[in-house]
This record gives C-alpha cells, sequence and structure tokens, in this order.
C-alpha cells in the first residue's frame, strides 16, 4: 500500500485484530480444502501478487500436501487512491507458461477488486485448467467491482491493515498478526 498524501507514517503500535493463531489455523484450513479439491489434478500452480502475498504463498505453499508450484506477478497501480486502483501495469510476469495448468492466484488483500479483476482476465487469456483466488482478506462493504474469491481468509472492516504481508507505507508487513493502524490526516 503507498502512502497517502495527507498521512504520515504511524509509529504506534498497530491494534490487533486477527492473531497469529486465527491465522495458521484458517490457513490451514484452507490448505486442507485445496488439497481435498485439486488431489489427481496436477500440476497446479500458486501465483503470488507481490509484495503483499509473499508470506500468504509461502505458509499455503508449505501446508500443501499435494504437488503444486509458485509464480509471482508484480502490478502497478498509477494514480491509485483510496477508492480508485487507477491505471493498472504488468510490472513483473509468470516465469512459466500455465496453459492447461490449475491455478490459483494469491492476494492478500481485496479492496475495490481492480487488481484482481486486472489477474482473472489477463490470466484467463493464457488457457489455464481452471483458474480460483485465494484472498487472505476481504474488506466489508468495499470491492464494487464483483470478483470471485474462491479461498477467502477473513471479512475485515474498512480500516487500514497491516501484518502477514500487508504493509503500511512499507511498514509492518512481518507482523505476525493482522493489525490495525490509524493514519491521522496532517
Ligand atoms: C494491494 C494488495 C492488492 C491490491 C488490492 O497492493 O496487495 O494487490 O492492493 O487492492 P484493490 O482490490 O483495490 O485492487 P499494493 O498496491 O498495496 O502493493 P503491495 O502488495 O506491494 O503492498
Amino acid at each position: 500500500m503507498p502512502i497517502m498524501k495527507g498521512h504520515r507514517i504511524p509509529e504506534v503500535t498497530p491494534e490487533l485484530l486477527i492473531s497469529e493463531l486465527e491465522i495458521r489455523e484458517r490457513v490451514e484450513e484452507i490448505a486442507t480444502q485445496i488439497n481435498l479439491e485439486f488431489e489427481g489434478k496436477a500440476p497446479l500452480v500458486l501465483i503470488g501478487v507481490l509484495k503483499g502475498a509473499f508470506i500468504l504463498l509461502a505458509d499455503l505453499s508449505r501446508r500443501l500436501t499435494i504437488s503444486h508450484s509458485v509464480e509471482f506477478v508484480a502490478i502497478s497501480s498509477y494514480g491509485k487512491q483510496d477508492t480508485d486502483a487507477g491505471e493498472i501495469k504488468l510490472r513483473l510476469d509468470l516465469s512459466d507458461d500455465i496453459e492447461g495448468r490449475h491455478v490459483i492466484i494469491v492476494e492478500d488483500i481485496l479492496d475495490t477488486g481492480n487488481t484482481l479483476k486486472y489477474l482473472i482476465s489477463m490470466l484467463e487469456a493464457r488457457n489455464p485448467a481452471s483458474l480460483s483466488t485465494c484472498v487472505l482478506v476481504q474488506k466489508q462493504g468495499r470491492a464494487p467491482i464483483d470478483v470471485p474469491v474462491d479461498y477467502l481468509g477473513f471479512e475485515v472492516p474498512d480500516v487500514w491493515l497491516v501484518g502477514y504481508g500487508l504493509d503500511f507505507a512499507e511498514q509492518h508487513r512481518t507482523l505476525p498478526y493482522i493489525g490495525i493502524v490509524r493514519p491521522n490526516a496532517d
């Protein structure tokens, strides 16, 4: 998440929203579900959206007992504001072909839905065997764009979240829990 004009980086400890244990248990549940649904359906590839998804992807991948590979994409949103992702561009593409493969896009957060919509459209055009989405947190009352979420960690309030991959101006990504920060406008 880029720093927004008029916000300053908070120096306070984020307020706990979802604990490390709750995250671990939910990720295990999702991994179990994926194991069951994709068993015998290889090849499966998890595609993490950098940077925010790197921790979820690492934990999810290590809890899968079925064979799979991992890939990453990176996106740039120019002119991104609170309510608008602006123009989206691909900054880093996959290193491999996904035609005929089962694909799960792994995202940390669904906010407006613009990023996921863009990725679904881009990846569907490459003819995967199937395309699913796994999102750690979805903001309630947001995502005006209708995008399918097949595996959802948690619904969360529309507040600034950090931890477990989520950042505020590149801070707090490595917190083991998900917390709330309350940026103060100058
Ligand atoms: C965040 C997040 C998603 C996107 C979701 O990325 O990781 O990719 O925003 O927002 P949307 O639903 O409104 O499109 P961000 O631009 O903050 O980059 P980062 O992952 O590198 O932190």
